[in-house]
């Protein structure tokens, strides 16, 4: 039986741009593309978590229109659980605007929709999946009181409770800390819990230091190209990324964290559940998209450097 992985979290449809570079304030650009893609940073995990080897279920909401019930069938299309991927009557649909440049960089602005209607009362609706869950993920496109029950119940069940605080902007609530045990920001995330400047292994490890402090059990810093900084109370080791040409990152840090997730659900050790989710996020930086990006389980294996 694999295991069971249980993503709580956002369903976006990406409207994707590509253009030369991102635009000025105030500036028009001309675009060299449009597509939409299914994303949303919940969704994108839990389609890398299947594709990468779990079983997975997925709570959300999404609006009652044609985006979600496209984001529906793309998760369906991966095997993955949508009995808690739930329509709000009169909601629209979460969407990201998305603006990729020449140099595979992105600038995403997001309009919540269905995904400000996960609350708790939804959450508690589907508490039989956090129950049969081995590991629960959650990012913070979602309201942050629904992430922290979530993290609390997860925690009082006994489960691998993974949190990648994305996006944010300021520390998390004090008490959540000692919920968690992965705590997956990347760079500017890392900065903006502590307070501290993050662009380096160095910087990583003293924001990790920081946030072991505030009491998670364990934090894995993501920082690009640069790799990892996988930090415990007792150590902390550096794991460089797979080199590849980047078209673009878009959904790079959740397939990263999907691809973990499954590995460690799979009972992989802590170091090669990393290094499984850094060579699957560095595949999917080679191709364009959010979930279109992600590769699949024999993709990762058969990777060669
Ligand atoms: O992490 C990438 C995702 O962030 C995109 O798919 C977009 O929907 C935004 O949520």
């Amino acid at each position: 039986m694999q295991a069971k992985v249980v993503i709580v979290g956002s369903l976006n449809m990406d409207l994707v741009t590509r253009a030369p570079r991102l635009p000025r304030a105030g500036e028009t650009l001309a675009g060299q593309s449009f597509v939409t893609v299914p994303g949303g940073k919940g969704a994108n995990q839990a389609v890398a978590a299947a594709r990468l080897g779990a079983r997975v279920a997925m709570i959300g909401c999404v609006g009652e229109d044609a985006y979600g019930e496209q984001l529906r069938a793309a998760l369906l299309a991966e095997g993955i659980d949508c009995q808690a991927v739930t329509s709000i009557t009169g909601e629209s649909t979460g969407v990201a605007l998305i603006v990729v440049d020449d140099s595979s960089q992105n600038a995403i602005v997001i309009v919540a929709g269905g995904n400000g209607r996960v609350t708790s009362g939804v959450v508690e609706r589907f508490d039989e999946l956090l129950s049969g869950a081995d590991v629960i993920i959650c990012q913070l496109e979602v309201p942050m009181a629904a992430v922290g029950h979530v993290l609390k119940r997860g925690h009082e069940l006994g489960k691998t409770v993974i949190l990648n605080p994305a996006p944010a902007s300021e520390p998390l609530p004090a008490q959540w800390y000692a919920w968690i045990d992965y705590l997956i920001p990347n760079e500017s995330e890392a900065s903006a819990l502590t307070g501290l400047p993050v662009d380096s292994v160095a910087t990583a490890d003293a924001a990790a230091t920081a946030l072991l402090a505030s009491g998670v059990s364990k934090v894995i810093v993501t920082l690009g190209e640069h790799g990892a900084l996988f930090a415990t109370r007792a150590h902390s080791q550096h794991f460089p990324a797979p080199r590849v040409k980047p078209i673009d990152t878009t959904a790079a840090g959740d397939t990263f964290v999907g691809g973990f997730a499954a590995a460690l659900a799979d009972g992989k050790s802590e170091s090669d559940a990393i290094r499984f989710g850094q060579v699957a996020a560095a595949l999917s930086v080679t191709r364009s998209g959010a979930q279109p990006s992600i590769p699949t389980f024999d993709e990762v294996q058969s990777y060669q450097p």
